[in-house]
């Protein structure tokens, strides 16, 4: 990322990233990594692509860092394949409280876990992050869970063509 770049993107996100409440994050282990930097990751990801497309960026990268926004706390009595799928309603909750997301925002966090998640993603900037947050989480995995990281890309193919249809 160029100066230029970096510099807008903390400008972007820079009172998520320091938010008392956000920087909880950095204590709760996300695919070997903290959940702050996955966070981080995906938003970087997002701001790229979205930019270069020409979309929504900033919405989307801001949307794109709260996508995990959750504690462990937040999902203690969901065990860990529930916790798959409510994660995105709980992260939209929280960032309705602390942040001023709007509906697109909303829908971008709800459906990141497309196609498991509740919600489908309804705008280009929700299939970005969605697809931002595999390609990260595929390389924060592939280490020590390769099978999984193949699943979830086929998984996520498969329901891709099942709702064109
Ligand atoms: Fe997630
Ligand atoms: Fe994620």
């Amino acid at each position: 990322m160029s100066l230029k770049k970096a510099y807008e993107f903390d400008q972007i996100v820079s009172d998520i990233a320091n938010h008392e409440e956000f920087l909880a994050l950095k204590h709760e282990l996300h695919h070997g990594i903290s959940r702050y930097e996955h966070s981080m990751r995906v938003a970087k990801m997002t701001y790229s692509v979205t930019k270069k497309a020409k979309l929504d960026y900033e919405r989307a990268t801001r949307a794109a860092l709260l996508h995990d926004f959750y504690t462990d706390k937040d999902t203690e009595g969901y065990n860990s394949k529930d916790t798959f799928k409510v994660h995105p309603k709980i992260a939209a909750m929280n960032a309705k409280k602390y942040f001023d997301i709007d509906k697109k925002q909303e829908n971008m966090i709800e459906a990141h876990m497309f196609p498991i998640s509740a919600v489908n993603p309804k705008y280009k900037e929700s299939w970005i992050v969605s697809v931002a947050d595999k390609v990260v989480a595929s390389h924060e995995m592939y280490r020590y869970k390769a099978q999984m990281v193949i699943g979830i890309w086929l998984i996520f193919l498969f329901n891709v063509i099942a709702i064109q249809k």
